[in-house]
């Protein structure tokens, strides 16, 4: 039996209980529509859609016309309304050791009251608030209060720098900036608020946009907190004093829910507009699928960071418009040891369990000792998201973490497609150690080659989306052209949406996700552009050019590492210039985007044309003997990196 052919099945006791059975493929796959309008009537509409898709203006698609709902509604106040206010919403656990755990009940009251208090800031439907919040609660009731109100948020990672977060709430323009004096890291508190402080600027430099900060006590330990008297508030005056009572209106099925900016292929990050009526149908619909969710009895934790689009989904839209119960963890998973994931596992009976790739090659890392002195008992399903998950640490996952008696579903998607769209059903499917298995029901998709043709079986080729879906994109934020131009443009005659990456179906009809095909990285499941670290790294006084790569690393899925060429005239650089560098990218995007390796070099290969050749570079980075040089203007040159290679 070769590798690739091992399968493993869903026990009978699983399937006997699952959700959803092998049906439904052959329900959705006879009418795809009728099925998603079926999986929109799981939510609560003010106004009945008169339709399931307008595609008249694709790419541009409408989903549910003329339907209405609200979607903060469809979260929290409907599981009141049907009695379950007592059921707890959030368990959540802070990095420092405090917890609060939140009913639906109180969630509904907190949503009002932000909701109420951000009114009175002036925030109406349609205005922006950007979120630059660590996993606290109110970043969750900040969401729901701008969904309840209509305003679109664009919630930045707390992770990204000042400058990251300016040019987000510029491009978006936003009006209300909601964020904590400080956040934990690492069991040490940090300030937070100075970033947004430095972000939005004084005088004439000062964002326009912005005409309030809310500001949430959280360390309550910054000794030089600056406060911008009329523009800043605290959370605690505003929303605190704020009535429960707000009446939600409702909104078109295309109103814009959340921005959420991405790195592409170029070096500015493009906010991805997301709506509502089609975007919370499909979260909802494979949140159920996907994690088998059983109202009242399951306990779910997804270890994304709200900053994501996964903690967006998965998090809050998905859980919540299902009525779970779920862990909100503020902090990593080494702090104050390695065994707090598995104590919270304990502690709350976590039943599903969502992570990255990246954090199951961390435990393999630390050791079977630390998951085997905890009783997971309570786990049933495991979850994967982010990259692909190696046959290696999927086995693991599955035998130290999961008992052998877990299913793992591994999920494809990305922040364009809104939720899961490749991934087996745990009661259905017979899973391999790495694969996605399947487009879920109401999804097609296809590998194809250059030319649009299907590749066979065994071959890899592009991963293309041929038909519209419910949480697609509806565009980029202010940029119509760069939406067609990045997802539409590659196989415009066929109108098929390009997701980035390659694919291939096995022998036995598998799909398995390989990975970005252009200039995206992805570290730790973190998605990042080459051309955004050498845009930031150009920016430092000494740096004249630079070409980065994603060299393959064993715990993150890729590594950083950039080339530089020097400045005219600088001849000697202190010892300390590659933590300079470093430091500098951390300071322009991010501590996520530093490069692991900075290699000060004489030159870059490049091709006649001028072209940098980046997969030289990756076999340098990775150790391989070198691909074809013929196309390089100087092959020499690599003898000259090599040589200066840390
Ligand atoms: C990658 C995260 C393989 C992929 C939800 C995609 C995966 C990018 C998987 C999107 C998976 C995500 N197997 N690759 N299960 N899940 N990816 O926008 O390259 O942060 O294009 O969305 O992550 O990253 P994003």
């Amino acid at each position: 039996m070769t590798e690739s052919s091992v399968v493993y099945l869903p026990s009978p006791e699983f399937v006997a209980q699952a959700n959803v059975g092998p049906e439904i493929y052959g329900r959705a796959d006879a009418d795809r529509l009728a099925w998603w309008a079926e999986q929109a009537r799981r939510l609560d509409w003010e106004t009945e859609f008169t339709d399931v898709l307008d595609w008249s203006n694709a790419p541009f698609a409408k989903w549910f016309p003329g339907g209405k709902l609200n979607v903060a509604v469809n979260c929290v106040d409907r599981h009141v309304d049907a009695g379950k206010g007592d059921r707890i919403a959030l368990h959540w656990v802070g990095e420092p050791g405090d917890s609060r755990d939140i009913t639906y009940a109180q969630l509904k009251d907190e949503v009002c009251k932000a909701a109420n208090a951000f009114t009175n800031l002036g925030v109406r439907a349609g205005d922006r608030v950007a979120i630059y919040m660590p996993m606290v609660p109110e970043a969750i009731i900040t969401m729901l209060a701008c969904a309840r109100l209509g305003a679109t948020h664009s919630v930045v990672f707390a992770g990204f720098s000042s400058a990251a977060l300016r040019s987000r709430i510029d491009d978006a323009e936003a009006k209300l900036v909601v964020t904590t004096d400080g956040q934990y890291r690492r069991g040490e508190p940090a300030p937070l608020k100075s970033a947004v402080d430095e972000a939005l600027g004084t005088g004439a430099d000062a964002a326009a946009s912005v005409a309030h900060v809310v500001v949430v006590k959280r360390t309550n330990h910054d000794p030089s907190l600056n406060w911008v008297a009329g523009r800043d508030v605290w959370w605690d005056d505003t929303v605190g004093e704020a009535s429960p009572e707000h009446e939600a209106e409702a909104f078109d099925s295309d109103h814009p829910l959340f921005l959420l900016y991405t790195s592409g292929t170029t070096g500015k990050p493009k906010g991805i507009v997301h709506g509502s009526g089609g975007y919370l149908t499909q979260t909802s619909s494979t949140f159920h699928n996907v994690f088998d969710h059983k109202e009242g009895r399951d306990v779910f934790w997804c270890g994304a960071d709200i900053g994501w689009v996964t903690g967006h989904t998965y998090i809050v839209y998905g859980p919540l418009s299902n009525g779970a119960t779920e862990i909100l963890y503020e902090g990593t998973p080494n702090t104050p040891n390695e065994h707090r994931h598995f104590q919270i596992i304990e502690k709350y009976g976590v039943t599903l369990y969502y992570m990255a790739p990246t954090l199951i090659r961390t435990f393999m890392k630390w050791g079977r000792a630390i998951p085997d002195a905890h009783d997971l008992s309570s786990l049933r399903l495991l979850g994967s998201v982010g990259e692909p998950i190696n046959p290696e640490a999927w086995r693991w996952y599955r035998d130290a973490i999961g008992g052998n008696r877990c299913p793992i579903v591994d999920t494809w998607w990305q922040t364009e497609t809104g939720s899961c769209m490749i991934s087996p059903l745990p009661g259905v499917t017979a899973t391999k150690p790495g694969a996605a298995m399947a487009p879920m029901p109401g999804i097609s998709v296809r590998i194809v080659d250059d030319n649009g043709h299907d590749v066979p079986r065994g071959e890899q080729g592009y991963l293309v989306v041929d038909e519209p879906w419910p949480s697609m994109l509806m565009g980029v934020w202010g940029d119509d052209d760069r939406y067609r131009d990045t997802y539409w443009s590659r196989f415009a005659e066929q109108g098929w949406y390009f997701a980035g990456d390659g694919a291939r179906y096995d022998e036995d009809g598998a799909l398995w996700v390989l990975g970005r095909v252009d200039d995206v990285m992805n570290v730790s499941g973190h998605r990042i552009s080459t051309s955004e670290v050498e845009s930031a790294l150009v920016t430092h006084p000494d740096v004249a050019e630079a070409a980065v790569i994603g060299a393959s690393d064993e715990t993150t899925g890729q590594g950083i590492v950039a080339f530089v060429i020097l400045r005219e005239g600088i001849t000697s650089i202190p010892d300390s210039f590659e933590q300079d560098l470093r430091n500098h990218v951390a300071v322009e995007i991010s501590p996520i985007a530093k490069p692991r390796e900075v290699n000060v070099v004489p030159e870059l290969p490049k091709t006649r044309s001028g072209k940098i050749m980046r997969r030289l570079l990756k076999d340098v980075a990775e150790g391989r003997e070198l691909g074809d040089t013929s196309t390089l203007v100087d092959p020499t040159v690599f003898e000259n990196i090599r040589s200066r290679r840390r």
